[in-house]
């Protein structure tokens, strides 16, 4: 377990002091195991490391999931499938909570997910119900049938269980912390209806 993992932690504990909400969806959970990570490199780390996020909710999140990026495993949830050669490029993730994370719980899984300016995430969908906590940035998210709205630093985004969503940036980036709860051991997959730009 390096510092990193643990100065994370200690920050999404605070996360959860200050945003209510986050501990309505997923209470910090009493089962909480530290594991070891493989660490595995992704080129969109780089562009997380380099991109200032000044406008984050709080900035001790911010540096600490910067600081932690070198001993991540780093995912390629979509590496292999019809997703364009730019989002697999550009699109980052880590496990926090869960496989291939620092700690395994029984109870919910967390990521990180930074998306630079000008990139689309196209529909997709997973059994596990889902909130994206803003930490920096913006992003327009759209599910169902819904049209796209914008969240910014400090909102809470909520996918229910099964249902198609996308996320798009466009003139800003986005970092979020990502929680899922029940069925969180399934991995997502593209809507039928999912466009790849
Ligand atoms: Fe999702």
């Amino acid at each position: 377990m390096t510092r990193a993992f643990e100065a994370l932690l200690a920050d999404i504990r605070s996360a959860f002091d200050a945003y209510p909400n986050l501990a309505r969806f997923c209470p910090i959970p009493d089962d909480l195991r530290a594991t070891s990570v493989s660490a595995f490199d992704h080129p969109a780390a780089r562009l997380m490391l380099a991109d200032p996020m000044d406008d984050a909710v709080l900035p001790d999140l911010r540096d600490h999931l910067k600081a932690a990026s070198p001993h991540a495993k780093w995912r390629e949830t979509y590496k292999g499938t019809a997703a364009s050669p730019d989002f697999l490029a550009r699109f980052a993730c880590y496990c926090i909570v869960g496989a291939g994370g620092a700690w395994i719980s029984d109870h919910w899984a967390a990521y990180v997910v930074y998306m630079p300016p000008d990139l689309d995430y196209p529909r997709h969908e997973h059994p596990a119900e889902e909130i994206y906590f803003i930490v920096a940035g913006r992003a327009e998210f759209a599910q169902g049938s819904e049209p796209y709205h914008t969240a910014e630093a400090g909102s809470i985004v909520y996918h229910s269980s099964g249902t198609p969503h996308a996320t798009r940036t466009t003139d800003h980036s986005m970092l979020a912390l990502v929680f899922w709860r029940n069925h969180f051991e399934t991995a997502p997959v593209w809507s039928s209806d999912a466009v790849f730009t």
